[in-house]
């Protein structure tokens, strides 16, 4: 069956998770260069897209692009809304609700994960931001909030009665954090409990275990976090598994392309003062499952300006070779 969000069908479906830190615009465009996957931008804290804040704009910047988001996070219905609608003037083709976020800073403000407990507030936030804006709804959860709070079903069906277009599903509890493993099968409850398109996530890291979590779950797409740091070959692999296509690696940007691409995106989208720190993030993300990853990681760590950053590529047969993917 076709996937379909605002009445476009997606042309893949494969979703690049958001992630704070890493899927800012450069990365977008790297992953962009491999497919037409739906991504979405870093969390922007609702009160801090209202107030216009510099860091939170350049994080909402997006490409010309359909198949990318902004993710929006609060706990406050009208700030969220005002939020969103300031997101669908930036050009946003679609937002996504954060319920799935762990993290303290967030979930003290009663935000992100912390929502899942409060089924009033959150139905209340769901409504207000799908009724602000004209463009598609989509929402990202974890299973609930502890062992003895998992309510996915609950909030899913709150969703869905809302307006929420599609559901992404990490299969943990915030509880949890990033420890276990994710539970696939979990999701299978919620997609067979609602009508709209569930996405699951978590833990995905190769095809076989995207072949694994769309069995377990039944899902209709997986979302890709970790695993396509420093390897957005997986996203095309994966994607190309789905479409039963074989993956041909020739139709794809080379790594040592890909590095330096990256590498020149963040050189024009941060200021000069931001781009060490980030370039080295970068070099060090590429650098995971490379077989001598701890001393090339102790090299990157060394480098002071840009010209170091960018010779570091060349200079480092093992880190650049066009390898297979980890
Ligand atoms: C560095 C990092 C930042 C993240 N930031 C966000 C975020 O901004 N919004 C969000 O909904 N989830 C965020 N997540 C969670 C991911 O979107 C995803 O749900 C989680 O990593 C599980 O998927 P994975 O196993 O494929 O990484 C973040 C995860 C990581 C590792």
């Amino acid at each position: 069956m076709d996937l379909v969000i605002g009445g476009r069908k997606l042309k893949s479906r494969v979703f690049l998770a958001p992630m704070a830190g890493v899927s800012d615009l450069p990365f977008r465009k790297i992953a962009r260069e491999f497919g037409d996957f739906v991504m979405y931008s870093e969390m922007v804290a609702s009160y801090a897209v209202i107030r216009n804040i510099d860091r939170t704009r350049m994080m909402m910047e997006l490409t010309d692009d359909e198949w990318t988001g902004i993710q929006i996070v609060g706990a406050d219905p009208k700030i969220m809304a005002e939020a969103a609608k300031k997101s669908h003037e930036l050009g946003a083709p679609f937002l996504d609700v954060n319920m799935g976020c762990p993290v303290k800073k967030i979930v003290k403000t009663e935000a992100g994960s912390a929502l899942m407990k409060n089924e009033r507030l959150a139905a209340e936030i769901i409504k207000t931001v799908v009724e602000a804006v004209p463009i598609p709804v989509t929402l990202k959860i974890r299973l609930g909030w502890s062992d003895d709070h998992r309510n996915a079903i609950q909030i899913a069906r709150i969703a869905q009665d809302n307006g929420i277009q599609l559901l992404t599903v990490h299969g943990r509890t915030r509880s949890q954090l990033f420890t276990g493993k994710a539970d696939w099968h979990a999701i299978r409850a919620i997609k067979e409990s609602i009508q709209i398109p569930v996405i699951v996530n978590g833990d995905i890291t190769s095809v076989e275990t995207a072949r694994m979590a769309l069995k377990e779950s039944r899902a209709d797409g997986v979302m890709i976090g970790r695993g396509a740091m420093g390897n957005p070959w997986l996203l095309r692999q994966i994607h190309d598994d789905i479409d039963g296509i074989p993956y041909d690696e020739s139709t794809v940007p080379s790594r040592i392309a890909t590095i330096e691409k990256h590498i020149q995106e963040i050189t024009t989208f941060y200021p000069s003062y931001k781009v060490i720190i980030n370039g080295k993030k970068v070099l060090m993300m590429y650098s995971r499952g490379r077989p001598n990853a701890a001393q090339l990681r102790h090299r990157i760590m060394t480098l002071e300006n840009e010209a170091q950053i960018k010779g570091f590529i060349y200079s480092n047969h093992l880190y650049a070779r066009n390898a297979v993917t980890t």
